[in-house]
């Protein structure tokens, strides 16, 4: 059994649609637990910053101004087998053919406005955990 953490953002779409508790709930749900969050209002930079691996697709200039548009909420999702169980309640990328049931298919739009973010990976999560919640270790142990 793997006790993994994970990052997971919670994108303007869906904090505008009021569902950040119904997508908690998923969470909570599947045994993930919610070991740090923070409500925030992304810089360009911050954005810019975090999706840099995307700087030179052709939509990332759409990324970064859809993530900068409204508030998001970001929190480190900790459990067995963490970044997969969470990437399984988020979906496919693409609403369209997200399963139904996961959060994609229920709150997401578009492929452009997608509900939710996870960290693909072990290693992008500890990357993307450190980048939103520096001091985490410090006050979560
Ligand atoms: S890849 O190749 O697997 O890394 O790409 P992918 O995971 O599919 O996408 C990387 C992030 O870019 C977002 N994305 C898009 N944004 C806007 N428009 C389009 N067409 C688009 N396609 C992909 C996608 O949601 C990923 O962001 P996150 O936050 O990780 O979901």
């Amino acid at each position: 059994m793997a006790i993994e953490r994970t990052l997971s953002i919670i994108k303007p779409d869906a904090v505008a649609k009021n569902v950040i508790g119904q997508i908690y709930s998923r969470f909570e749900g599947a045994g993930l637990k919610i070991v740090a969050a923070r409500m925030t209002l992304l810089s360009r930079a911050d954005a810019e910053g975090f999706y840099a691996a995307h700087k030179e697709r052709g939509f990332f200039k759409d990324l970064v101004d859809f993530m900068v548009s409204g508030p998001v909420m970001i929190q480190v999702l900790e459990g067995e087998n963490a970044v997969l169980a969470h990437r399984d309640l988020m979906g496919a990328t693409d609403p369209k053919k997200a399963e139904k049931g996961t959060i994609r298919a229920d709150f997401a739009d578009s492929i452009d406005a997608n509900a939710v973010h996870g960290s693909d990976g072990v290693e992008a999560a500890a990357n993307e955990i450190a980048y939103f919640f520096p001091a985490l270790n410090v006050y979560s142990r």
